[in-house]
Parts: C-alpha cells; sequence; structure tokens
C-alpha cells in the first residue's frame, strides 16, 4: 500500500477525514463538462446553441410569442468563437437573471409535469460554465421584460454554484425578449452533419411556427422563414401519475408539498388519487403513518409507497396535454426544406410509459427527390434535433431492426431516405445529461416502430411503382436503339419509305410500354397504334 493512501486511511480511522470534502454541482459539471454535450470541437458550439435556442423556443411558446430567433457566430480565432443568440420571448425579469444563467440545477422546468424541451435547469448555466472554462469570462445578458430592459455580465461561482451578476444597467424600453452573447474557445464551425446549420435546419422542420435567422462565421446569412403563423396547441402541465414516479420524485414532493398530512399530499400533489385509492393504499400500507407531516417521510417508506402504488389499479393519465408537430406541419416542413418526391406522416395516438407518463410518437418518411443518397434519420424529443449519441438511441434502434427490404428499399444506407421521429412527452427519459439519446424502453420503442413501419408502407407503393417505371424505361430505351437500323431493312425489303416504318414501330413501342406502365388507353391512341387499321395508316401498299 503507498504511504498515501496509508496515510488517508489512518487519518479517515482517526475519524480526521482530511481527504473528504464537499463539492457544488457546479464543481461537478466542470470536472464532467463531457456529460452536458461538452466534447468534440463541433459538438460543443452545437451544443450551446442548442442549450440557447431549446430555451428561447420553451419561453415564446409558453408565452404565447410566435419565435422570432436569430443566431450569429463570429470567428474570433482559430477555435475561437462569439456566439450570440436573440429572441423575441418574454425575457427574464433583473432577479431571476442571474440564477437562470449562472447557476446549476435552476430553472422553471425541472419540478414541473409538462412537455417542453428543457427540463433539468442545466442547459443555460453549463454553457456559461463552458465560457467560463474556455476563456475566463462569462455570458453578456440582455434581457427585455415588462418595460425593462437590463443588461448585465453572468458567471458561475464555481465553489458554491451562485451566480454573479455584474456591470448591470437598467432602463425603460418596451423590447421583449432575451439576448445571450458570449466567447467560447475550443469549439469549432463545421457544416457538416453535427454542425450548427444542420441544427437549425432540424429545427425549422419541427418548428414550422418559428423563423431562424443564421449568420454563418463567413458573414453569409441563411434564413429559415416560419411556414406556420399559427402556434401549435400549447401543452398542459399535469402533476405526476402515481405509476410515473420514483421514490426519489415522492421525497422531492415531500420537500415542497403545501399538504399538512401525507395522505393529503398523495392525494394534491398526484393525478388521479381518489379518496378510495388512499384507503385501499393504508390497508395495503398498515405501518406506515399516513397522517404524519410530509416531510417526515422516510426513503424506506417513500420506496413501499412506489411498489404498493404498483399492485393497484389507476385510470391513465390524461393524454390530450401533449403537443407534437402535427402531421400536415411536418409534410409541409419536410416538403419545403428537402424537397423529396413523397412524403409519408403518421401521427399515433398518444400513449403510456410505465403507466405513468404520457408520450407521443410522430414519424415521417421522405423519399426521393432532391433527398442524396445515403439514408439519414432525423431524431426530435419534444421538437428539439438530437444529433450527437445515436447508437444507444431508441430511434436508431428500431431502424436499425426493420427490414427495408420489405418495403421495396434495398439498402436503408444506400436510399435516397430520410427518416424523421419526434417524441413528445411530459418526461423524455434521457440516457444522460447531454439529453441526446432517448433510452430504448420497450413500449416506446413499439411505438416508434409501428409508426415508421406505417409510413413505410404508405411509401411502399409509390417506391414499388418508380421502380418498375425505371425499369421500363430501360428496356423501351434499349429498344428504340434499334429502331431507326430495323425500320431501314424493312423498308428495303418492303419497298417502303423508311420514315412510315420507324413512326409505326416507335408508336407500337411507346404503345407496350405505356401499358406496361399501367396506363389507360383510349380507343383512339389504341387505333393510331395498330398496324392492322389501315385507315389511319399513313402507310400505303
Ligand atoms: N431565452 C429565455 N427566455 C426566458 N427564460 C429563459 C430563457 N432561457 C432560459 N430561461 C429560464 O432559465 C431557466 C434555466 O434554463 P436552463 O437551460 O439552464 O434549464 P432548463 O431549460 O430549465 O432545463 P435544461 O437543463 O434541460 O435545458 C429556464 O428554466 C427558464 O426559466
Ligand atoms: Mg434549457
Amino acid at each position: 500500500m503507498s504511504s498515501l493512501l496509508e496515510n488517508q486511511i489512518s487519518q479517515q480511522d482517526s475519524g480526521g477525514n482530511s481527504t473528504f470534502k464537499e463539492y457544488s454541482v457546479a464543481e461537478f459539471f466542470k470536472k464532467n463538462k463531457q456529460m452536458l454535450g461538452f466534447s468534440g470541437k463541433v459538438r460543443s458550439l452545437t451544443t450551446i446553441v442548442h442549450e440557447y435556442i431549446t430555451n428561447s423556443l420553451d419561453a415564446c411558446e409558453e408565452a404565447g410569442i410566435l419565435p422570432h430567433l436569430r443566431v450569429e457566430l463570429e470567428q474570433l480565432g482559430p477555435d475561437k468563437y462569439r456566439v450570440i443568440v436573440a429572441d423575441n420571448g418574454p425575457g427574464l425579469p433583473k432577479r431571476l437573471i442571474g440564477k437562470a444563467l449562472g447557476k446549476m440545477l435552476a430553472g422553471t422546468k425541472f419540478h414541473r409535469h409538462i412537455q417542453q424541451r428543457g427540463q433539468q435547469g442545466i442547459g443555460a448555466a453549463g454553457a456559461t460554465l463552458y465560457a467560463q472554462l474556455t476563456t475566463g469570462k462569462g455570458i453578456h445578458v440582455i434581457s427585455g421584460h415588462k418595460g425593462k430592459m437590463i443588461s448585465c455580465d453572468v458567471s458561475i461561482d464555481f465553489k458554491t454554484n451562485e451566480p454573479k451578476v455584474e456591470n448591470l444597467v437598467e432602463q425603460e424600453s418596451s423590447f421583449h425578449g432575451l439576448t445571450v452573447e458570449g466567447e467560447f474557445a475550443n469549439v469549432k464551425f463545421d457544416k457538416g452533419h453535427y454542425g450548427v446549420l444542420e441544427y437549425l435546419k432540424r429545427t425549422a422542420i419541427a418548428n414550422p411556427h418559428a423563423t431562424i435567422q443564421f449568420r454563418a462565421p463567413d458573414g453569409q446569412t441563411i434564413v429559415f422563414e416560419r411556414t406556420s403563423n399559427t402556434l401549435p396547441k400549447p401543452p398542459k402541465e399535469i402533476k405526476p401519475h402515481p405509476l410515473g414516479i420514483t421514490p426519489h420524485d415522492l421525497l422531492d414532493i415531500a420537500h415542497v408539498t403545501a399538504a399538512t398530512k401525507l395522505g393529503s399530499m398523495l392525494q394534491t400533489d398526484l393525478i388521479r388519487f381518489s379518496a378510495d385509492k388512499l384507503s385501499k393504499l393504508k390497508s395495503l400500507l398498515p405501518d406506515i403513518d399516513f397522517s404524519k407531516p410530509p416531510k417526515d417521510l422516510k426513503w424506506q417508506e417513500a420506496e413501499s409507497i412506489v411498489k404498493a402504488f404498483k399492485q393497484l389499479k389507476w385510470i391513465a393519465p390524461p393524454t390530450d396535454v401533449l403537443s407534437p408537430i402535427g402531421q400536415e406541419q411536418v409534410e409541409e416542413s419536410l416538403k419545403n426544406i428537402l424537397y423529396p418526391e413523397i412524403v409519408a406522416v403518421v401521427e399515433r395516438p398518444p400513449k403510456v410509459l410505465w403507466g405513468g407518463i404520457p408520450f407521443q410518437v410522430e414519424a415521417a418518411i421522405a423519399f426521393g427527390g432532391k433527398i442524396s443518397r445515403g439514408g439519414e434519420i432525423m431524431r426530435f424529443a419534444n421538437k428539439a434535433p438530437l444529433l450527437f449519441d445515436a447508437a444507444g438511441d431508441a430511434v436508431t434502434q428500431v431502424v436499425k431492426s426493420i427490414d427495408w427490404s420489405r418495403y421495396g428499399l434495398r439498402k436503408f444506407e444506400e436510399e435516397p431516405i430520410v427518416i424523421l421521429v419526434n417524441v413528445v412527452s411530459t418526461h423524455i427519459p434521457y440516457i444522460s445529461a447531454g439529453k441526446q439519446a432517448i433510452s430504448p424502453e420497450q413500449g416506446l420503442t413499439d411505438e416508434i416502430k409501428n409508426a415508421l413501419q406505417e409510413a413505410a408502407r404508405r411509401i411502399k407503393l409509390h417506391i414499388g411503382h418508380k421502380r418498375k417505371e425505371a425499369e421500363i424505361s430501360k428496356k423501351k430505351k434499349a429498344f428504340l436503339r434499334y429502331v431507326s437500323q430495323i425500320s431501314s431493312d424493312l423498308a428495303l425489303l418492303a419497298d417502303m419509305p423508311k420514315e412510315a416504318i420507324e413512326d409505326k414501330i416507335k408508336s407500337i413501342i411507346e404503345y407496350r410500354f405505356d401499358m406496361a406502365k399501367g396506363r389507360e388507353k383510349t380507343e383512339k391512341e389504341l387505333e393510331g397504334a395498330s398496324f392492322g387499321d389501315e385507315s389511319n395508316s399513313e402507310v400505303s401498299a
């Protein structure tokens, strides 16, 4: 054993514990920034834009404002960029600016059960943390909120996870919205699949009600104009369902509830919890005192209660609380942005995960047209694009498990096909804090598979028809290649003008191949194509 380790152990044994320290959550993520998506230069830049854009869309949606977003990237050095993200949302009041953008695990979403893009209270502060780690400076914020415009600098005190707000200037203004500006190093702009431009394109596809303006580092401006002037049906907030919570969730509720007794907390803070359910629960758990204050709830008891929930029969949570993109909007978006030949969109009815969390899957397949070959999967969670960590993701796994040859597609990776899957839920089961991959939970993967297979069935006919047409055209071309030579030979043999024979052979070929394509012929066309009817023939014997 090394002497250092011996020393530590002996100190601990003697109660010294000099190596035992406490860390703030900001210290933790400072060390583990890859967990927030800050790994690799291209990914880090996309992560920054993703965090700000999802916040802007959430804020606009909640305030009922049609989003107009502006993203600007300016290159400051080989791996250093200025990032500006501006929205026309409700902005933030002075007292919340620091907490919202400079404190981890703080926000308006973590404790709520509503479909939103953000759900952890880490994203924006994570971007501030990355700015500080790579440039030593925090971010600059301009917030327009309820007649006031505030500009200030925000950074995080890593030791305490408390925000530092400096250089604050406040003035009267009717401007509303939030603009965040920061300098970030160890990042890189890339026009490829994992870059900011692709991210914004996908955001535009899933949010047809948003206008997104992007200024690339080379000065080029690209605008994704909104294709819909109506806000999507807003998602509704619900209380957690007994089958959708963990013992941890129950303890969290117990700490913030306004109820004075454990029993009444279950009834007021959970959905579908009737008096009858409470008496059934009491008979299952006679040792638990349901009249005690909720804050006295112990872990063991919370665990027993959550276990007992699973033995009772519950009415499922309401599922009309979700807000998918919508069938028509998906179709419109894909047509406007990808110019495919055909699009099939399937919106599955909402379902419930683990018995208590509402979710819904919408899927689309776009095929042909301007789509380049190389089967592409566009994944979305609550309308936010997921560009990274595809390997473990539910959608990727389902796409891989489907036998695409059954739908007339030879090799998915080589076809001109784009697959879109959007999962909406009050709680997306992400695999990690980076929020880029959805856990492949059984009920969820079944829904994704059903949606994709249905969409594939719809395009199968079209693909089959197209393939047949292509084969026929190829054969037709081969026949037409010999018409001139054969006509010359026949003209010599029959002593007839070559042109007349050539015209006839061509019309027969046209006729036969049109028939093969399944085209209905008019009487006239049939007559015209026949050698037997002399009245229509220009050939005279
Ligand atoms: N553009 C904005 N307009 C208004 N409020 C905002 C904006 N950006 C952030 N906020 C507020 O700041 C809070 C913290 O944002 P942050 O991105 O850190 O967490 P989140 O969005 O709640 O969850 P997640 O970590 O999953 O992104 C949000 O919950 C929201 O209340
Ligand atoms: Mg967020």
